[in-house]
């Protein structure tokens, strides 16, 4: 049921401080995280590579833990697109360790490539919401995300719980291959305990967010647009508008748009600016600029301040947290600007056109 809430997508995002909340509080334990049974050490020390693999926003919620590995773990991580990854010839061995990521466990094309990766001697292991689902059974390990049932084609609860694994797995690997210090994993894992509290403190903007999604009920396309971190969101955030309001967006680098993109824009084209990354500030504030000069309507999402609410034309401001964690709170204004848009434009939020829960055809 839809517990008083009017749309299931609206519950879904809700319920994350919740399934946030469930998912750490099973997994971690003082600074113990519980993957023991996933890698053990023997199993870590041999890896030197890893490959995320999901489709649509598993995909991105991988894209947030390449980094995660990336910079906690200094582990070598490489994420692709399920339907493309066996195209590529992956460098994949037994050193690999190879993470398949599925709400539903019942993607096709996330499935045939675990069998890929299986073939080729990687250690698989399936993040997944569904238990006993085709890809949980086919993975060497499974981690279950405690997201519960999400029933939104729009994935949002499914989202947040596959990147807080992701980052445990960051932070267990980094505690156990000696590339964490004792220090920064007690930092990290005091951060993960405060995102369910911060993701409900953003809850409470949904008022500023449904008035800021009237000026978007009209429009035909916009853009998003965010530098590292920010940018992997920015991916997210567009996908949800496309979805449910059939608004065509696109994310870019904002370094990249003025290598030809910039040409789209127009009196009135809304572009959404993230901006959480601290020390890339003044780099958003000269790209907001140039993006003014050439009529842009822009949201800016970022931490409060006031260069940045200046330059905007709308400012939506996100709790202020560790760089490499923003990515847990900024999607949140964005699943909520994509679902009241959906409303003003009176779609069927919950089953948007053309689309299944889960897409179980190649
Ligand atoms: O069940 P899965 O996580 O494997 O599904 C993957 C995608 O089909 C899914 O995330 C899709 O992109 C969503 N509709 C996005 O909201």
């Amino acid at each position: 049921t839809k517990n008083g809430y009017p749309h299931f997508m609206l519950k879904e995002i809700f319920e994350q401080p919740k399934a946030l909340r469930e998912t750490i509080n099973r997994m971690v334990h003082e600074d113990n995280i519980g993957f023991e049974n996933i890698l053990s050490r023997e199993e870590l020390e041999k890896i030197n590579k890893v490959y995320i693999v999901a489709c649509g926003t598993a995909y991105h919620a991988g894209l947030q833990g390449k980094y995660a590995l990336n910079k906690i773990s200094k582990l070598e991580a490489n994420v692709e697109v399920a339907s493309e990854f066996r195209y590529n010839d992956p460098f994949i061995d037994e050193r690999t360790l190879a993470i398949f990521v599925s709400q539903s466990g019942e993607t096709l094309d996330t499935l045939e490539a675990m069998k890929e990766a299986k073939s080729k001697g990687a250690m698989t292991i399936a993040i997944t919401n569904v238990v006993g689902s085709s890809i949980s059974r086919e993975a060497h390990k499974v981690i279950y995300t405690m997201a519960g049932p999400e029933i939104a084609v729009a994935s949002t609860k499914a989202y947040t719980t596959q990147m807080i694994i992701l980052y445990l797995l960051a932070i267990y690997i980094g505690k156990n291959r000696n590339t964490l210090s004792k220090k920064d994993l007690n930092h990290y894992l005091n951060i993960i305990n405060e995102i369910p509290n911060k993701i409900e403190q953003e809850l409470k903007n949904k008022e500023e967010i449904l008035t800021i999604s009237k000026l978007l009920v009209d429009k035909n396309n916009g853009f998003y647009i965010g530098r590292g971190l920010d940018y992997q969101t920015a991916l997210e955030g567009s996908l949800k508008m496309k979805e449910i309001t059939y608004i065509h967006t696109e994310a870019f680098p904002s370094g990249e748009l003025k290598h030809g993109s910039i040409a789209l824009i127009e009196n009135g084209t809304p572009v959404i600016v993230l901006a959480t990354q601290k020390e890339l500030i003044d780099k958003s504030i000269s790209n907001i600029k140039e993006l003014k000069a050439r009529g842009a309507f822009v949201i800016t999402i970022g931490f409060d301040n006031e260069n940045l609410r200046a330059v905007s034309d709308k400012f939506i401001p996100v709790e202020n947290i560790d760089n490499i964690f923003s990515g847990f709170i900024s999607i949140i204004p964005l699943q909520l600007l994509a679902y009241y848009t959906s409303i003003g434009k009176n779609i069927d939020v919950d089953k948007p056109r053309n689309l299944a829960k889960s897409v179980t055809v190649e």
